[in-house]
């Protein structure tokens, strides 16, 4: 069975996330767009949310997330705890976010990569595993400050 990946964008990451929805399907992924459908102005709070949400809840295992920078998307889906948003503008940050950070969400800027710059990192991410070892102990004391008593 394809692997479901839950991919947004607000009106500055739509052409790039158009463009990453469809290479997800030549990589044999089933991506679910959740929008933006368009290209008129939105809030990229509302989609970082959405997508970190799909992948908190276990409906999928990771998702992505593309705004003009990528920095609005990445500051929304990590606001959900459980998420592990990583922005990266390049193929060596995308193999560290998924060997060290255990990253299950992508941040891309729309504004930022082409296409052409976007697709490798995109592919680097899906096919990296996490190291695990030292690396599971930091995970996890970042998932024990989401229950810090005040955040
Ligand atoms: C939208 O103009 C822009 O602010 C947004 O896409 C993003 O770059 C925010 O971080």
């Amino acid at each position: 069975m394809k692997e479901r990946i839950p991919i947004a964008s607000d009106h500055a990451g739509f052409e790039l996330k158009n463009d990453l929805v469809e290479y997800l399907r030549q990589l044999g992924y089933e991506p679910e767009d959740l929008g933006a459908h368009g290209p008129e102005s939105v809030d990229y709070p509302d989609y970082g949310r959405k997508v970190a949400r799909e992948v908190v809840s276990g409906a999928a295992k990771r998702g992505v997330v593309v705004c003009g920078t990528g920095i609005g998307v990445s500051i929304a889906a990590n606001k959900v705890h459980g998420a592990r948003a990583a922005l990266c503008t390049n193929v060596f940050m995308a193999e560290m976010a998924r060997r060290h950070n255990d990253a299950n969400i992508l941040a891309l800027g729309g504004r930022v990569l082409s296409p052409e710059a976007a697709r490798p990192i995109l592919k680097t991410w899906l096919e990296t595993p996490f190291e695990g070892g030292r690396h599971s102990r930091r995970i996890q004391k970042i998932a024990d400050i989401e229950n810090e008593p005040g955040c």
